[in-house]
């Protein structure tokens, strides 16, 4: 029944999802890799009942605009700051994200960048590459995990599952959320105020959704609050850190190190200053690039386009708040 629903898709789907739509509606892929051409896009978006978005695309009145028969919108990410949630209500189209089934990936990510950032992994291989082991031209010491405190900025599921893998390296973990944890006991975390934990942890990550509220979250006033010896991660979105206080803060010794995923602005240009420093170690946003995990994002995100266009509950649905 489904079958006469058009499905566009911006950008490249993984196999489980594309079997899955070709299956169930009318689908018109794009599986060459980055994103399909706007004419064609535009064409299509134009008939289209449901759009897969590889989030390679900014959702807002000037798409909605285009996409006149448009009942939902499902992205394979978790985090949807870039579509306008207030527009797509506006016009009637149900959204679509993916939380659950990328938190491990992402935890495991966050952890290796922590653990990066104490030890200097993608440093030491530079150096051994470069063929200075053994001049007797060190990388100095790294810093212990144990007996260190991580501050988690925005402890949801992703941060609570980074929570154990640091209590494996022997870690205390303090948080700062909005609201406080009622489950803070069971998780063995500590809730403190967001300056406390600026000024007193070793390890800070940032897990919190980018929104205008957490836009620029960390800038000078904050890093200037954190100690020296501090160390940043973020996996989250880029623009919550302000990336010039970043460098001057990293560049002046105001914090010791810098281990990230997100980067404001992706993609980072090879010859960005931030990529000039020693004491920074940047993947390419890659949180949820495993295998399964990207299958499980991609279901996950068929899934949603197929129970929305029957009516039904999408197996997870973003509501305007
Ligand atoms: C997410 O799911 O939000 C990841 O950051 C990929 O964009």
């Amino acid at each position: 029944m489904l079958k006469t629903m058009k499905v566009v898709a911006s950008g490249r789907m993984r196999q489980p999802a594309f079997d899955l739509l070709d299956a169930e509606t009318t689908l018109y892929p794009w599986q060459k890799g980055g994103r399909m051409p706007q004419d064609a896009f535009d064409e299509l978006l134009a008939e289209a009942d449901g759009l897969f978005s590889a989030g390679n695309i900014r959702i807002d009145e000037a798409l909605l605009a285009k996409a006149p028969k448009l009942k939902v919108v499902a992205q394979a990410s978790v985090g949807y700051d870039n579509i306008d949630v207030k527009a797509c209500q506006e016009h009637g189209v149900r959204i679509g994200n993916t939380p659950g089934v990328l938190v491990d990936a992402v935890a495991d990510l966050a952890y290796g960048l922590l653990l990066d950032s104490a030890r200097m992994i993608v440093r030491g291989h530079e150096h051994v590459k470069s063929g200075a082991w053994g001049e007797h031209k060190g990388l100095g010491f790294g810093v212990d995990l144990a007996g260190k405190t991580l501050g988690i900025i925005g402890l949801g599921a992703i941060g609570s599952a980074v929570v154990p893998r640091a209590k494996a390296s022997k870690m205390k973990i303090v948080y700062h959320n909005t609201h406080r944890r009622a489950d803070e006991a069971e998780l063995g975390v500590q809730y403190v105020d967001f300056a406390t934990l600026l000024s007193t942890a070793d390890f800070i990550m940032v897990m919190v959704p980018l929104t205008e509220k957490t836009k620029g979250l960390i800038g000078a006033g904050e890093f200037a609050m954190m100690k020296p010896s501090a160390r940043l991660i973020n996996t989250s979105r880029g623009k919550v850190v302000d990336t010039m206080a970043l460098y001057d803060a990293l560049k002046e010794g105001k914090i010791a190190a810098a281990a990230l995923d997100v980067v404001d602005p992706e993609p980072l240009p090879g010859d960005h200053p931030l990529l000039t420093l020693p004491n920074i170690t940047i993947t390419p946003h890659i949180g949820t690039s495993t295998v399964e995990t990207r299958d499980a994002m991609s279901l996950l995100t068929a899934r949603n386009i197929l129970a929305a266009l029957a009516g039904k509950p999408m197996p997870a649905e973003v509501f305007a708040k």
